[in-house]
């Protein structure tokens, strides 16, 4: 590889910088492979200033591979709520109860468990057992594409490849789960998606981005992600001081979450649309139509790859109604027992 007479330059400067500049985390420094996997689970989406809390409150009630095996998957969501991604936190549990009590040894076994891919085993079996896997994620992507000036998109199977054995080339063998960490900081902290640092940047002798005026403009990606608009009318049932729940189990997002009574159209629903739709009707059993009344109204909330779009109505019913009867009434008190978005949490916080 046309790359390879940089290798040895760069990836010393690059660990040197990391021994004077690494960031106090409590994931690094350990060789426990479970918790080494706590915590890259929740930094595959999660920035680190997000991701510390949610990390140490997960790891103390859940210490090892036993105890998050026996929980329910109720509590790990709970655990969960408000870190988004919730599929990584129902695979995790899986992925536990799949181990037989002992966390997995090899590269293979590591990369064969639920909602672990390349670059989480490659960050496991690098930190935890010292062996020679380079951890590829976005921060690599850019730091290398960066360095070396390579223009290859990196949502290509080509630029996977490239950057892969790349980065691989690049590896301190002799400290693979260092040199990872590395990789990852410094592309956190230094190398940083919009406005680099590049002025206390230790490589930037070398970067050919640098030299030829090009940060902004690598690397470079085939497809932008487009966003889906979706619309969401949620009704806060009251039966006496009871709310109507109920857990959200399709394969879509918020999977193994609770929610309020949903009903998702194309469009934004009036009142009178609301109303006159199916599942309305079918929630209210006895044919009394209370009027639905308006409550927030517009609220925007922004995932990763969809814009919800959510109007809140709220609904008195008699403790005795038979209608939602789908659904769980839960008391106000015991709401904490059940994990919901953040969308809800937030709006049941205000209500
Ligand atoms: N992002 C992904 N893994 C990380 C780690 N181990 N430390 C800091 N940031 C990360």
């Amino acid at each position: 590889m046309k790359y390879f007479c940089a290798m040895n330059t760069f990836s010393r400067i690059l660990t040197d910088w990391y021994e004077t500049n690494k960031r106090d985390l409590p994931w690094r420094d350990i060789s426990d492979p479970y918790k080494i996997w706590v915590s890259e689970i929740i930094l595959q989406q999660t920035r680190v200033g997000q991701g510390y809390g949610y990390y140490t409150h997960f790891v103390r009630r859940f210490p090892d591979v036993q105890a998050l095996a026996q929980a329910t998957e109720d509590e790990v969501m709970r655990y969960w709520q408000g870190l988004g991604y919730y599929t990584r936190a129902r695979n995790m549990h899986q992925a536990a109860q799949s181990m037989n009590g002992k966390f997995p040894q090899t590269y293979q076994e590591v990369r064969a468990l639920k909602g672990v891919g390349d670059y989480t085993a490659a960050a496991i079996c690098a930190s935890a057992f010292n062996m020679p896997y380079a951890a590829v994620d976005g921060n690599v992507y850019r730091v290398l594409a960066r360095h070396f000036g390579i223009d290859k998109p990196i949502d290509s199977a080509e630029g996977k490849k490239l950057f892969t054995a790349l980065a691989q080339e690049l590896l301190d063998k002799r400290q693979p789960g260092t040199f990872n960490q590395a990789m990852m900081d410094f592309g956190a902290t230094v190398c940083t998606p919009h406005r680099p640092h590049c002025e206390k940047c230790p490589l930037a002798d070398t970067c050919e981005a640098v030299r030829q005026g090009l940060t902004d403009k690598l690397p470079v990606k085939r497809h932008q992600t487009k966003s889906t608009d979706r619309y969401f009318t949620y009704l806060y049932v009251m039966c006496g001081d009871r709310i109507c729940i109920r857990k959200r189990t399709q394969n879509d997002i918020w999977k193994g979450l609770y929610e309020l009574p949903l009903i998702e159209s194309a469009h934004r629903l009036n009142e009178n649309e609301l109303t006159e739709r199916p599942e309305f009707k079918l929630w209210l059993a006895n044919g009394s139509l209370p009027r639905p009344q308006p409550l927030e109204m517009g609220v925007r909330h922004v995932l990763s790859h969809q814009i919800i779009h959510a109007d809140f109505y709220a609904l008195f019913l008699s403790e005795d109604t038979t209608s939602f009867r789908p659904f769980l009434r839960a008391e106000r008190a015991d709401l904490t027992r059940f994990a919901f978005p953040r969308l809800i949490q937030v709006f049941l916080e205000r209500h």
